[in-house]
């Protein structure tokens, strides 16, 4: 299969690729008292000289207090760890590369008595989503607006760095995504209701960024169906309900839409082939990107919980790409394995690619 659709230039606004690879976002515990040191920049530098076309950082904590449940994850805030970011973006752009941090709070995920202040209790809309099941108190409108206004601050703070742009961590039931999930808000509010109704706590944060970044500053937002308390969860069932809960995201100023998925090759809806970037870029009309096993044969939370997983041929992303599915394709841990995947790739030089295993998680921890 022909490698050209992977390599072709990407433009959007003021981001310009040279090719429609992404570097997933993956978590990582190697920055003491959430200070990103010259090892962080060695790590993305190492991607970008591998021909990745944009790396997207790992979750990186904003300036909230109960944001973490891990002082060594990352901050998005204070002066020593936005200049180890500084070192990090440059050293990505001294390789020719594009980065861009992804904005991150727990949310209820972040177990009490955990993270840099243990004390503090965890926010949420309704208190839900605790992985013991425990229940907390509300998150008021004040807290609300305080929050909004940090996610933003986290975006403009990544503008004056020297970032390519932004990405909001929507997914994977953390505290965008408790705002999105029906089981996790239960509001009585204009935060909940319907699924236009839950979008709103991001369309705030999505104008709040606009305001202080401009019209031209990229903004991503990660979203999934699926929670990490349940894979199968559903967000929207059809696409008239994802059209209901993209619009007002689109419309509030989301550049591209990064849909997450497991397996990139599941179709989202009954009688399609397209894929969840697949719909979402037919929807909305914005560019996509899609990820989930890329070049290899196990999806990640197999590999998260101890197994390997092979290579695998990517004929059929070719195929996707090539039919304009989507725009750009996430890869995790394959580039976890090979730091040059796309140059191989490129190069053709598949037989050499290795495999994701145990000991490839050293990067991470
Ligand atoms: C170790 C690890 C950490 C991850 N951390 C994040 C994260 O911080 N933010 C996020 O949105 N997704 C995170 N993910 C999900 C990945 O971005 C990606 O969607 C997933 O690994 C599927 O891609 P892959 O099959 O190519 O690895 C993580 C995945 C892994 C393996």
């Amino acid at each position: 299969m022909s490698i050209d659709a992977l390599f072709a230039p990407f433009h959007c606004g003021s981001l310009s690729l040279p090719n429609r690879t992404v570097m997933a976002p993956m978590t990582r515990g190697f920055s003491p008292n959430g200070i990103p040191g010259q090892n962080v920049a060695d790590y993305y530098r190492k991607r970008a000289e591998g021909g990745v076309g944009l790396i997207i950082s790992e979750g990186t904590i904003i300036d909230h207090p109960a944001g973490s449940d891990n002082s060594n994850y990352p901050s998005f805030f204070g002066e020593e760890a936005l200049a180890g970011w500084k070192n990090v973006v440059d050293a990505v752009h001294a390789a020719g590369g594009k980065m861009m941090p992804q904005l991150w709070h727990l949310g209820a995920i972040r177990p009490p008595g955990k993270g840099p202040h243990p004390d503090l209790p965890s926010i949420s809309p309704s208190g839900l989503g605790a992985r013991d099941g425990s229940v907390l108190d509300p998150m008021s409108l004040e807290e609300i607006d305080e929050v909004v206004g940090i996610y933003a601050q986290g975006a403009f703070d990544a503008q004056r760095l020297g970032f390519d742009g932004v990405e909001l961590h929507g997914a994977h039931s953390y505290l965008i995504d408790q705002f999105f999930w029906k089981e996790t808000n239960h509001r009585d509010d204009q935060y909940a209701g319907s699924i236009a109704a839950r979008t709103e706590f991001c369309v705030e944060i999505v104008r709040a960024i606009r305001q202080r970044c401009g019209e031209d500053f990229p903004l991503v937002l990660r979203w999934s169906q699926w929670k990490q308390q349940d894979y199968h969860a559903r967000l929207v069932d059809n696409p008239d309900e994802m059209a209901e809960f993209l619009q007002p995201l689109s419309d509030a100023g989301v550049d591209i839409f990064h849909c997450s998925q497991r397996r990139f090759w599941e179709p989202e809806f009954e009688g399609s082939s397209l894929n969840l970037a697949g719909w979402t870029r037919e929807i909305t009309g914005k560019p996509t990107i899609s990820v989930g096993s890329v070049g290899l044969d196990a999806e990640f939370i197999s590999s998260m919980k101890g197994a390997d997983a092979g290579v695998a041929n990517i004929d059929d992303l070719l195929e996707r790409m090539e039919n304009d599915e989507f725009d750009l394709i996430a890869i995790g841990r394959a580039l976890l394995a090979n730091p040059d995947w796309v140059n191989k790739v490129r190069a053709g030089e598949f037989e050499q690619l290795k495999p994701f295993t145990q000991a490839d998680k050293d990067e991470l921890r």
